[in-house]
Formats: structure tokens, C-alpha cells, sequence
């Protein structure tokens, strides 16, 4: 029996990607290896949105070259194939940096992978390289989503038309596609019969979605949500990532009448200058951003909110940046994910003249991580006494302990029974530090086998 590993970089959506190309693979007899070292099969899943992150791709098929020329020398033969964003953007490239590379298939391509390796047994010794924008969608092709975990991904929503000037994921995943609603309701409640409790609804732009129903009709996410939501078994809904600019009133409105969806939402920012959202062309300003949220909590006062920020774009002042602080702020995020803005080539900002210094980024990404992490800690703190429902969705480090989330999307982690795996459970939150929370079972006895 052959085996395969497969190791994820980047988003979500990559996480999503992975678990399909898992369930191809299982379609033609691998088994998942416990490591490169057992694996006939070798995919690194990438990510091309920072420098860091593609190089880090480079760095680590490196090692895994190794592994293959020591199975080698054991007489077994690797193969060895990359998928998503880099392959994407670096296309025929990607040969000449990684010669021991046996295939590179993007994003969109993935589910040709069957057709992939069969070429390449033929064509022993010459990558087989798929970039192609293919016409056909992807979905129509997978296998059923096999999935079995508590807490589900489920891609609604591929692509990006908005063309932020730093961004490479409108080259790297093409334009938007929705799914259609049938389709989509179709693999959640497969999800719901095989174990999930939770669905996270996934797109490079989600909210943007507007996939057609069967009567051809197109539906906006609010539609699918509702859908959604009718599902017997499935206990809690999320989606991510949200563009401002299409934060509709219905959609909203989800905030206020759906019980199952959580109150988080993440919504990025990026700057809270309109000088600097106008030059990353965002199409929202900072107070539409901040009208948004007005709205969101008169549809839900619980709601959290939480952002992705980029310091250091190309005239980036030092009053611009100040405006980014003040965002932060008024909203008092409750998570937040925030980056040095990084020279993408191929991307309009690449070419600005008015790159920021390195130094002067560093220090702007201090300072702002500071105020996030100083809200973050107060949102956990403020935690501390009060009882949330919590879904345990793996084992957590210490030897009895679980790791859950809740509705908040924290990260809590609870001394109690295996068997308590994979269930909502109220829990009494008794410590919190920056990133976790630590809690007890609140009332009852603990789950028993
Ligand atoms: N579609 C989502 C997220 C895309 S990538 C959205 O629009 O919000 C995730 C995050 O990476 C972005 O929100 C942005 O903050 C960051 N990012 C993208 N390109 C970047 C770049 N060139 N340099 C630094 N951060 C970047
Ligand atoms: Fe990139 Fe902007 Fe599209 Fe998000 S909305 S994926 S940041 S281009
Ligand atoms: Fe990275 Fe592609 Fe996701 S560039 S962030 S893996 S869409």
C-alpha cells in the first residue's frame, strides 16, 4: 500500500484545499504516513502571500529532498509534488529552483492530480508542471468530502476580483467563483452525518458569494447561511474572510436572526488611513469600515471583531499609521492578525517609489502588536468567571487536557475525559493569558466513557 504526507502552509482555504487532495489521493489507495519518512508521496500545499511564506516553501522541500535521496539509497522511490499559491505565481520557475520537484499543479488544478501522476511515471525524470486558469470548476470534479472532524472548513467561494495593490491572490486564485447553493448544502450535511458540529464557511472574499440556487436564481451569502442554519445537528456556523465593502444589510442581518452563527467576525482593515486604503485601492474608507461594525452590534451587541492589518505600505506616514492605531482603538479588536507589508513582484505597490525602511516597519509592527495584544488580553481576562459553551475539537498538550474553542473563536484548553472530545460543553473560564484560556468543567460530573 503506497502512502502519502502532505504538509499545509498559508490559509485556511489551503487547509480546505489539502483535506480534498487527502481525499483524492485516498480514492486511489494511499494511506496517510505518520511522516515524510514512510510517504511514497510528498505534497507541500503552498502559500505565496508574503516573501517569508514562499520562501519558507524553498527552504523546506530542500530538506524533504533529502529524505527522498535517503529513501533512495534505500531503494524506495518519492515522489514529490507541489500545489497552490506558489506554483501559481512561480509557474515554470519552481523546475528550476527545485529540480528534484516530480509535479506542480496550482490551486484551481488540484483535482487533476490522478492525470498528474500517471504522467509522471511515464515521464520519469521531467516535471510535470499544470498553471492552467482551467474552465471547468474543480468542485465538479472531487470526491465526496470524507471529512470527519467536529470543527469543518467547507469552501463556498474561490478567487478574488478586488485587486488590492499589494495582494498576489487575485493571480494566484483567479477571479471569484461561487459555488452553487445546492452543492454546498449538499457537503455540509455530509459533514453534519460524518461528525461536525461546527462549519466555517470558506472564501478569499466570502461574502462576495453569490452562487446560484437550482431554479439558476443567484443566492448571497445571507441566503446560503439561512440555509444552512436549517440543518439538524449542526450547532454552530462561521465565515471568513469578509471584504468590508460587501458587509450587506442582509448579511448582517444574519448577525441578528441566526443563533447558530457565532458572534466573531473577522473583517479586515488593513490601515485605518483612507489615504493608505485608497493606495492599497480597498473600496472603503475608514468610517464605512466603522459604520459596518455600528451595524453589526445593533444586530448583535456580543459580536467580536477581528482584523488583518498591513503597516509599512509605500507612504505610509507617520500620521497614516496613527490613524491605524485609532481604528484599533474605537473597534478594540478581540484577535487580530497583523504583517509588515511585503514587495510582492507582479503587484502594482511592488512598484511604488515610496517604500517604507525596514527598521521604521519593525517598529510600527511592535508597536501596533502591542495595542492588540493589550485588547486581546483584556477580552480573554474579562473571560475569567463567566461560562461559555465550548467545542473540544482535539487533544490539547498536557496529558488529561482538551483543546476547544469558544463562540469567541478562543483558544481554551480544559483537564477532562477523552470523551468529552468532539462535544459542546459548558465550561467556567478560570485563567486566560494573551492567546488561551484555561477552564473547567462548569456544574455536572465530567464526561464519562
Ligand atoms: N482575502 C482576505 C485575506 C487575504 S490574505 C482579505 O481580503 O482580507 C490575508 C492577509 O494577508 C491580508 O488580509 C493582508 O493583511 C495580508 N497580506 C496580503 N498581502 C500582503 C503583503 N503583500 N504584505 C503583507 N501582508 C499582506
Ligand atoms: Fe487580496 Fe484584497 Fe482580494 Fe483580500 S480582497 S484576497 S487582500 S486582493
Ligand atoms: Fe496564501 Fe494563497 Fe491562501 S497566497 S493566504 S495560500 S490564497
Amino acid at each position: 500500500m503506497k502512502h502519502y504526507y502532505i504538509k499545509t502552509f498559508g490559509c485556511q482555504m489551503n487547509v480546505y484545499d489539502s483535506e480534498r487532495i487527502a481525499d483524492i489521493l485516498q480514492t486511489l489507495g494511499y494511506r496517510e504516513a505518520s511522516s515524510p519518512r514512510e510517504a511514497d508521496l510528498i505534497i507541500f500545499n503552498t502559500c505565496h502571500i508574503r516573501e517569508k511564506a514562499a520562501e519558507k516553501v524553498f527552504s523546506d522541500l530542500g530538506r524533504i529532498n533529502l529524505i527522498k535521496e535517503e529513501r533512495r539509497e534505500q531503494g524506495k522511490e518519492t515522489t514529490i509534488g507541489v500545489v497552490g499559491c506558489v506554483v501559481q505565481a512561480e509557474d515554470e520557475q519552481i523546475a528550476k529552483r527545485a529540480p528534484f520537484v516530480d509535479f506542480a499543479t496550482g490551486p484551481l488544478t488540484y483535482h487533476r492530480i490522478p492525470e498528474i501522476l500517471a504522467k509522471v511515471n511515464r515521464k520519469k525524470g521531467i516535471p510535470v508542471i499544470d498553471t492552467e486558469f482551467p474552465a471547468e470548476s474543480k468542485f465538479d470534479f472531487l470526491p465526496q468530502n470524507s471529512n470527519s472532524l467536529s470543527c469543518a472548513f467547507l469552501a463556498v467561494q474561490e478567487g478574488c476580483n478586488n485587486f488590492c495593490t499589494y495582494c498576489v491572490v487575485p493571480y494566484t486564485r483567479g477571479a471569484e467563483y461561487s459555488r452553487p447553493v445546492k452543492e454546498i448544502v449538499e457537503e455540509a450535511r455530509r459533514l453534519v452525518q460524518n461528525g461536525a458540529l461546527e462549519i466555517n464557511l470558506l472564501g478569499q472574499n466570502v461574502n462576495s458569494y453569490h452562487g446560484e440556487d437550482t431554479a439558476g436564481k443567484e443566492r448571497p451569502l445571507s441566503y446560503l447561511l439561512r440555509e444552512l442554519a436549517k440543518i439538524d445537528g449542526l450547532k454552530r456556523l462561521r465565515y471568513t474572510t469578509s471584504y468590508p465593502a460587501d458587509m450587506t444589510d442582509d448579511l448582517i442581518e444574519c448577525h441578528r436572526d441566526l443563533d447558530k452563527l457565532m458572534p466573531y467576525l473577522h473583517l479586515p482593515v488593513q490601515s485605518g488611513s483612507d489615504k493608505i486604503l485608497k493606495a492599497m485601492n480597498r473600496r472603503h474608507t475608514s468610517s464605512d469600515y466603522l459604520k459596518v461594525i455600528e451595524k453589526l452590534h445593533k444586530a448583535n451587541p456580543d459580536i467580536g471583531m477581528s482584523s488583518d492589518f498591513i503597516v509599512g505600505f509605500p507612504g505610509e506616514t507617520d500620521e497614516d499609521f496613527q490613524a491605524t492605531l485609532d481604528i484599533v482603538n474605537q473597534v478594540k479588536y478581540i484577535q487580530a492578525f497583523s504583517f509588515k507589508y511585503s514587495r510582492r513582484a507582479g503587484t502594482p505597490a511592488a512598484l511604488l517609489k515610496n517604500q517604507i525602511e525596514e527598521k521604521v516597519k519593525k517598529e510600527r509592527l511592535d508597536i501596533l502588536q502591542n495595542l492588540l495584544f493589550s485588547y486581546q488580553l483584556k477580552f480573554n481576562k474579562d473571560s475569567v468567571g463567566k461560562i461559555m459553551p465550548v467545542l473540544f475539537e482535539s487533544r490539547g498538550r498536557g496529558r488529561n487536557q482538551l483543546f476547544g474553542r469558544t463562540p469567541y473563536m478562543q483558544n481554551l484548553h480544559a483537564e477532562l475525559d477523552k470523551s468529552c472530545l468532539n462535544k459542546i460543553i459548558n465550561i467556567k473560564i478560570t485563567e486566560a493569558t494573551t492567546n488561551s484560556l484555561i477552564g473547567v468543567m462548569e456544574g455536572g460530573t465530567p464526561c464519562q466513557k
